[in-house]
């Protein structure tokens, strides 16, 4: 099994200040990275869960791809991040399988990670990044 770990749920919010208060008080979360990702368009909070994270996430500027799914679907669920070992091997893998990949190379993600996304077209409509640690 290629995927050793779900690294995080991916949630679009509208106000990243509000979300992060919210799993606060409601589950008694805590901040464990909160960081810009200019490239994404993004700022992102990750509350940890266990060994995994829910990832909040909201645009930073209205040409993000989180503002265009913030307009068209709202907020909501929006990625899931599996980690994985080796993020080439795994984008290959999932090429031969027949998948989409939106990240043809992997490329460097938030708190030093190499990640690579794969379309939701071809991965039963669910928008999946895999993240390879370090
Ligand atoms: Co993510």
């Amino acid at each position: 099994m290629m995927l050793t770990e779900i690294d995080h749920i991916a949630i679009a919010v509208g106000d990243l200040d509000a979300a992060i208060s919210y799993y606060e008080r409601a589950f008694g979360g805590t901040v464990a990275h909160r960081e810009v990702v200019e490239k994404d368009g993004v700022e992102e909070a990750l509350i940890k869960v266990s060994d995994s994270y829910v990832q909040l996430i909201t645009p930073v500027r209205d040409d993000s791809p989180i503002a265009t799914f913030l307009g068209s679907r709202g907020e909501g669920l929006h990625h899931v991040g599996y980690r994985v070992d080796d993020c080439a091997a795994a984008i290959k893998a999932v090429a031969q399988a027949g998948g989409r990949l939106i990240d043809e190379v992997p490329r460097p993600g938030s708190r030093g990670t190499t990640i690579a996304f794969v379309h939701p077209k071809g991965s039963f409509g669910t928008l999946i990044e895999l993240v390879q640690e370090g």
